[in-house]
């Protein structure tokens, strides 16, 4: 058996064009929707995905705004900057690039952030609307994810789905939108006892851990669904993901590639997301 490579590239290049003409529209109406993305301290990889955000923005239409800070910038000075973003009008939607260095505290910049502008969906009020059925804006990874499986017609009703890694960002609002669809949906973290044991049994697998190449061909389902949601940079400088992609194709029935999979669906749910803030702010 050789695995369907679910293309998240193509598909988010077509979400992409729908938001540059939701952006058209409401530029007819005199609004540019406008993302704050503010990057505190000088994580390479932070940096390219800033960059990535930004210039898919423009892509489509978008205003927007990079926030560059030193990695010793005050906690007050953050929030500083993060209350003149929530006032500006210009700006719908506003993203804190994480990690953030030490010792700033990321939950209390969260929390700053207004509610109606947290294009991330990380703010408390929003991951509470997300668990309790009502979402107001939907994690961008776990977002894009539900759209491949969407466009690979995955049925989740019943499905048996496991998550690898439980953070905040990605494996807590992945296992409520599986959950919302009718998956029976187990959560494994680091402490899991016999992690193979469980992803074994998953109908759809979704990896989140940060840790190359870490489920094995022997820890796949056959002909199940493989969503890999790691970017792991190797030593010799290649892009790898979570999973062990060459092996695991043998086994799965789709799977997605890395590069080129979840990382360009995670950008252009961020834009749906900046649109949708944008368009909210009219009514
Ligand atoms: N760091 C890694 N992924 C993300 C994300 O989706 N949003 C933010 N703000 N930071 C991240």
């Amino acid at each position: 058996m050789s695995a369907r490579i679910i293309d998240g590239k193509a598909l988010a290049a077509g979400i992409r064009e729908d938001v540059a003409q939701r952006a058209k529209a409401l530029r007819a109406q005199g609004i540019t929707a406008g993302l704050a993305v503010v990057l505190v301290g000088d994580d390479p990889a932070s940096h390219v995905y800033v960059r990535n955000k930004a210039q898919a923005c423009e892509k489509a239409g978008l205003y927007s705004r990079e926030i560059r800070l030193a990695a010793d910038t005050p906690q007050a000075t953050l929030l500083d900057v993060i209350e003149g973003l929530n006032a500006d009008p210009a700006i719908h939607g506003i993203l804190v690039q994480l990690p953030l260095p030490a010792p700033l505290d990321a939950n209390q910049v969260i929390a700053a952030i207004a509610a109606d502008k947290d294009v991330d969906g990380f703010h408390i009020s929003n991951v509470g609307l997300l668990m309790t059925g009502q979402p107001r804006f939907i994690p961008c990874t776990p977002y894009g994810v539900m759209k491949m499986l969407e466009s690979e017609k995955v049925v989740l009703r019943g499905a048996e789905a496991v998550v690898v890694g439980a953070s905040n960002i990605v494996g807590k609002p992945m296992a409520m939108l599986l959950l919302a669809q009718g998956a029976t949906v187990t959560l494994c973290n680091s402490k899991t006892r016999d992690l193979a044991a469980q992803t074994r049994r998953a109908d759809v697998l979704v990896v989140a851990t940060g840790r190359p190449n870490m489920i094995r061909s022997d820890m796949i389902k056959p002909g199940a669904i493989v969503i890999d949601v790691g970017i792991n940079r190797l030593p010799d400088g290649r892009l790898t993901g979570d999973v062990a992609f060459d092996e695991s194709c043998a086994v799965a029935g789709a799977i997605t590639p890395v590069p080129g999979g979840v990382g360009p669906m995670t950008i252009a749910m961020l834009l749906v997301n900046t649109i949708e803030a944008a368009e909210r702010s009219l009514s």
